[in-house]
């Protein structure tokens, strides 16, 4: 199973969005997805998939963290839920998904004063652990894990436990301390671990148009950060509607919206070659070559097999 975090300094980058719509790529492209939403915030992935009620479940994913009483000899998949399906190009799917928890707003002093002092020791190790200890690895091709905004526990223990990060980011120009507190973020969690972390690219969101200004391409390239092959237009009438609809954008562009524009279908490519691209680089592919191979057509595509 290859793992991901998605990750960005401060919200409203499209971390949630662009992870929603990632993940109904990856399993059109045929892969088992277990879905991991460890962010407090009410309207996140959980709220998304229909699942609200389970904020308030008996058990959660930070019991397992915390090692608490309760979670003891119970297994993780017991918080897996599996949302209904939705058909898409003719396929019915659904998705296993970790949802979030009330109970998260408490995950900081849960586990600094835990009466386990492996816990309390090691706080950003803690999901991994779960992870490493369930045998869920087996059943799933991918994770992907939506982490909450800025430097705290749950992010700590989303980029620990995943290794990997995809970065969501407003490119534009006047963004330009939006993208300063991105490369400060990068640094830090650069610096942070004792692990090699990778960052699988940066995402340009809510564009006005198709193309990155040069200065910013530079700026990045110089931070050594490589901007994914797929770039996402400000679309609130696709993202916000197929949001608020609990529908993916493939449902919401091929059954949902009677006449789409074309920049909003477009998308969908846009999507799947994200996808290719981060399935790549997952595999170890070299980011120039991850960008190339996202770009040729699927058919004639030299992506990693499954
Ligand atoms: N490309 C986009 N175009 C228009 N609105 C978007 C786009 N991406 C995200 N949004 C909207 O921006 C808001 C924040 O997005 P969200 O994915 O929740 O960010 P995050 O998870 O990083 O906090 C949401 O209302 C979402 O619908
Ligand atoms: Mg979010």
């Amino acid at each position: 199973m290859k793992s991901y975090a998605l990750t960005s300094d401060g919200g409203g980058t499209g971390k949630t969005t662009i992870g929603a719509g990632l993940i109904k790529a990856h399993q059109l492209a045929g892969k088992r997805v277990l879905a991991i939403d460890i962010d407090k915030q009410t309207a996140g992935l959980t709220a998304h998939y229909g699942l609200k009620h389970c904020r308030d479940a008996d058990l959660s994913l930070l019991d397992f963290m915390a090692k608490d009483r309760y979670a003891d000899g119970r297994d993780l998949t017991e918080v897996i839920r599996t949302v209904e399906v939705e058909e898409v190009g003719g396929e019915k799917m659904g998705i296993d998904i970790i949802p979030s928890h009330n109970s998260y707003r408490r995950m900081q002093p849960r586990i600094d004063s835990n009466e386990h002092k492996d816990v309390r020791s090691h706080p950003h190790k803690q999901l991994r652990r779960v992870l490493a200890e369930s045998n869920i690895h087996e059943h799933y091709d991918v994770l992907v894990i939506d982490s909450p905004a800025s430097s705290e526990m749950a992010m700590d223990n989303a980029v620990f436990a995943a290794r990997n990060i995809l970065v969501p980011a407003e490119l534009s120009p006047k963004g330009d301390d939006s993208m300063d507190g991105m490369l400060d973020l990068i640094r830090d969690l650069r610096s942070a671990w004792e692990f090699n972390l990778s960052i699988l690219g940066v995402v340009p969101n809510k564009m006005k148009g198709m193309n990155i200004n040069n200065d910013i391409q530079e700026k990045l390239e110089r931070n050594d950060l490589t901007v994914a092959p797929a770039t996402f237009r400000n679309l609130q009438s696709m993202f916000y509607n197929s949001w608020k609809e609990g529908v993916s954008v493939f449902k919401y562009i091929e059954d949902v919206k009677e006449y789409p524009a074309d920049r909003e279908t477009d998308q969908l490519e846009e999507f799947e070659k994200l996808e290719r691209f981060v399935w790549n680089r997952l595999n170890g592919m070299a980011p120039e070559e991850a960008v190339e191979a996202a770009n040729i057509d699927r058919a004639e595509n030299p992506v990693v097999k499954v």
